[in-house]
């Protein structure tokens, strides 16, 4: 099967999953239209169609996966609801639309993004405790573990800190690590775990998910710059404008570019033992992402 053809039946079914589980009437509705907004708003669905993909990889049917692909999306569209902030970046677009707080102000994008997150642990713990064999419950840890106070949000928290402090390679890593590689090494392991897969395949699926993340966020970075707000979908320029720490603030664009497109080799060369041609393909394609 062709990489468009599987991209598209995992996003088809990332999208009806997560519209089943926002239709649920015992959500308050006006705060079910705010989550609605920004999980529907038209994401390019990277992590849960990487867990999807690991999934499969390991031997796994799509269904077990689901609710954890429908999960780890929510927790990512919480975390740019409250990225985009005016307590943190402070930014009017997302995902080509105005940003969750302009449209339903600030407290309410607060509890759309608390929202999200909670839910989504609501979905995977309600997965696990119907799974005799454990494989739910380790996956969700696992997403748990990464996407919180050891992953991504500690690495929101050191993005807000660098902000007016020398810059340092040491911190720039823990950035990009924790905020980003840390949710795709999340959604590949948790795919992985309900798939079956062996630790062999596990500890591969997280080289690719570490350098894939490295690259995906250099790329992030690199598009803040040079990028096309409209295919973007975002807005452009910030970084520089707010003093953010970021690859070509430390090592200037040219070197950006030619590590970025290392990390991605090195991404797709951790899976060479496996008929992984998906996530090779993926890595190549992000490697010359424009939006
Ligand atoms: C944006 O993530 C935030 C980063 C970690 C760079 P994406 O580029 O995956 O955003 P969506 O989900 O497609 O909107
Ligand atoms: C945010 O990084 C990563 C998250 C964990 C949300 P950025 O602040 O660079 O993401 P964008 O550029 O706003 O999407
Ligand atoms: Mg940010
Ligand atoms: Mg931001
Ligand atoms: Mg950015």
């Amino acid at each position: 099967m062709s990489y468009e053809t599987t991209l598209g039946r995992y996003i088809l079914a990332v999208d009806d999953a997560i519209k089943k589980y926002l239709s649920d009437a015992r959500i308050h509705p006006p705060l079910a239209s705010a989550m609605e907004y920004s999980a529907m708003a038209g994401g390019k669905r990277l992590r849960p169609c990487l867990l999807l993909a690991a999934n499969e990889l390991a031997g796994g049917a799509i269904e077990a996966a689901l609710p954890f692909a429908a999960a780890i999306e929510m927790i990512h569209t919480y975390s740019l609801i409250h990225d985009d902030l005016p307590a943190m970046d402070d930014d009017s677009l997302r995902r080509g639309k105005p940003t969750n707080h302009v449209v339903y102000g600030e407290g309410m994008a607060v509890l759309a993004g608390d929202g999200l997150l909670n839910y989504a642990m609501q979905i995977m713990l309600s997965a696990a405790l119907e799974d005799e064999s454990r494989k739910a419950l380790r996956a969700a840890s696992e997403i748990a573990e990464r996407a919180g106070v050891w992953g991504m949000i500690a690495g929101q928290a050191e993005d807000l800190l660098a902000v007016n402090r020398e810059p340092n390679e040491k911190a720039l890593y823990y950035i990009h690590t924790h905020k980003t590689a840390d949710m795709l090494v999340a959604a590949l392991r948790a795919g992985g775990i309900i798939g079956g897969a062996d630790d062999a395949l596990l500890s591969a699926l997280t080289v690719y998910g570490e350098k894939l993340g490295l690259a995906f966020q250099i790329q992030d970075d690199l598009l803040d710059l040079y990028g096309n707000a409209a295919s973007l979908g975002k807005s452009t320029g910030k970084d520089e404008k707010e003093n953010k720490l970021t690859f070509p603030a430390l090592f200037g664009a040219e070197r950006s570019m030619t590590m970025q497109g290392q990390y991605c080799r090195e991404a797709a060369d951790a899976l060479s033992a496996y008929d992984s041609q998906f996530l090779a393909t993926m890595a190549y394609r992000l490697s010359k992402r424009e939006s």
